[in-house]
């Protein structure tokens, strides 16, 4: 039987509040057995939430469901646009807000650089960092781990491979964690000042390494800006743009989300401890069990189409539930339990299809090293608050914690 829209009763859940990002699993249990394609609110409008997993799969390599809104427009109609100062569109020119073939030329500029065999070269310096990071507060007997860890590991290593300066960086993570916690048409409008404030950063950084270039990113695309057609000015913006903000907005929440259900499951840390080969099946559990990604982002329907039984009207959003997926008995065995060592672990963590995570190597990396250099270092790592206590940021596609206050 297929549902139908005229009379469509959007579920009343807020998908982007604290309480609900801190534990959805319930909810969308109830999703996945009552109503596997699920309207809400989202973004001031309707949106489809895919819940199961074969459909969170098919939906992500389904070309009818784009991601550039344009690619939907019927020209014969009149469309509502979200309004965006000409200054700072240049930010939508990246490879996760466009389709083939745009998508195909800009992610192919910066495939390579983000291959296993590349990314395994920075082993060291990751572990010099999380070193340091942890020499610093040692002697405190507490830190927040999200800002005092979580945080600068991949904020550093994603500014050292593009060569952003030490002084920048602070500033840089304010504008763009503004634009990845716009929620509500409001919050976009609100967010104007600080991407406006990027864009001009963006600006600057391509202006110093065009003066003085650089062996890091920034100038390799620049050079490829110079020599031809490749890569135009905006674009520019638009690549460097998503590479620095989606190169720490995730990873903080695996090494914090992570260290989390650590904390709390501490026969599991002991484990992982002592049984460093563990490392790699724990990062994919960790992804599956707390994902740092809840939601893939938004994709339009560029016909009418049909998800579960539910017909999509087209032009409208579709939102895959990665961390819905993640948790689909059907595909896992007792997927409520964190089981650090899960054989066959296929969660979608990282997306699917041809917008899968470019950065997930990197991700795995700085996270493993994170795991391993933290609950070596300091033996006694602890909460120093209930978990329940803790705070959740507010936003739609990433998860995680505000501050993370341990002892040790
Ligand atoms: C644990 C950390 C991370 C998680 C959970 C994560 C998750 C994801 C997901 C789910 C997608 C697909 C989104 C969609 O289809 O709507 C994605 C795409 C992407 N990620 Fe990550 N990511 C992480 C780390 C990184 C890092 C470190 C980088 C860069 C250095 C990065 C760069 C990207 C880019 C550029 C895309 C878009 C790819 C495309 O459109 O072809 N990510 N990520």
């Amino acid at each position: 039987m297929t549902a139908t829209h005229p009379s469509i009763h959007l579920d009343p859940v807020d998908i982007t509040a604290p309480s609900f990002r801190a534990n959805p699993f319930p909810t969308f249990k109830r999703w996945r057995a009552s109503r596997p394609v699920v309207p809400v609110r989202a973004f001031g409008e309707r949106a489809w939430i895919v819940t199961r997993y074969d459909d969170v799969m098919a939906a992500l390599t389904d070309d009818r469901l784009v991601k550039d809104r344009r690619n939907v427009r019927d020209p014969t109609k009149k469309h509502r646009e979200v309004w965006l100062p000409g200054f700072i569109r240049p930010l939508q020119h990246n490879m996760l807000e466009t389709d083939p073939p745009d998508h195909t030329r800009l992610r192919s500029l910066v495939h390579q650089a983000f291959m296993p065999r590349l990314i395994a070269k920075m082993q060291a310096r990751i572990h010099l960092l999380a070193h340091e990071l942890i020499g610093h507060v040692q002697a405190n007997g507490e830190m927040d781990l999200i800002n005092d860890f979580a945080l600068p590991i991949p904020m550093v290593v994603i500014s050292e491979m593009f060569g952003v300066a030490e002084r920048d960086r602070a500033a840089f993570h304010r504008w763009s964690n503004v634009a990845v916690s716009v929620t509500k048409p409001l919050d976009g409008v609100l967010a104007i000042p600080n991407l406006y404030q990027l864009v001009r950063f963006l600006r600057r950084l391509f202006h110093e390494h065009r003066l003085n270039p650089q062996d890091d990113l920034t100038s390799a695309l620049l050079q490829a800006e110079a020599e031809g057609s490749q890569l135009a000015e905006d674009e520019l913006i638009g690549m460097v743009g998503i590479l620095l903000s989606a190169g720490h907005e995730t990873t903080v929440n695996l090494i914090g989300n992570g260290v989390l259900a650590l904390l709390t499951h501490p026969a599991d840390r002991d484990r992982l401890r002592a049984d460093p080969t563990l490392m790699k099946a724990a990062i994919e559990e960790l992804m599956r069990y707390s994902p740092p990604v809840l939601f893939a982002t938004s994709r339009y329907a560029r016909e009418d189409l049909t998800i579960a039984g539910t017909q999509i009207p087209k032009g409208e959003m579709v939102l895959a539930a990665l961390g819905s997926a993640n948790y689909d008995e059907s595909k896992f065995e007792d997927p409520e339990t964190l089981m650090l060592d899960r054989p066959n672990n296929q969660h979608v963590g990282f997306g699917s299809g041809i917008h899968y995570c470019l950065g997930a190597p990197l991700a795995r990396l700085e996270a493993s090293i994170a795991f391993q250099v933290l609950f070596e270092q300091l033996p006694k790592l602890r909460l120093a608050v209930p978990p329940e206590q803790l705070r959740w940021h507010s936003s739609l596609i990433t998860r995680g914690v505000k501050a993370l206050p341990v002892k040790f």
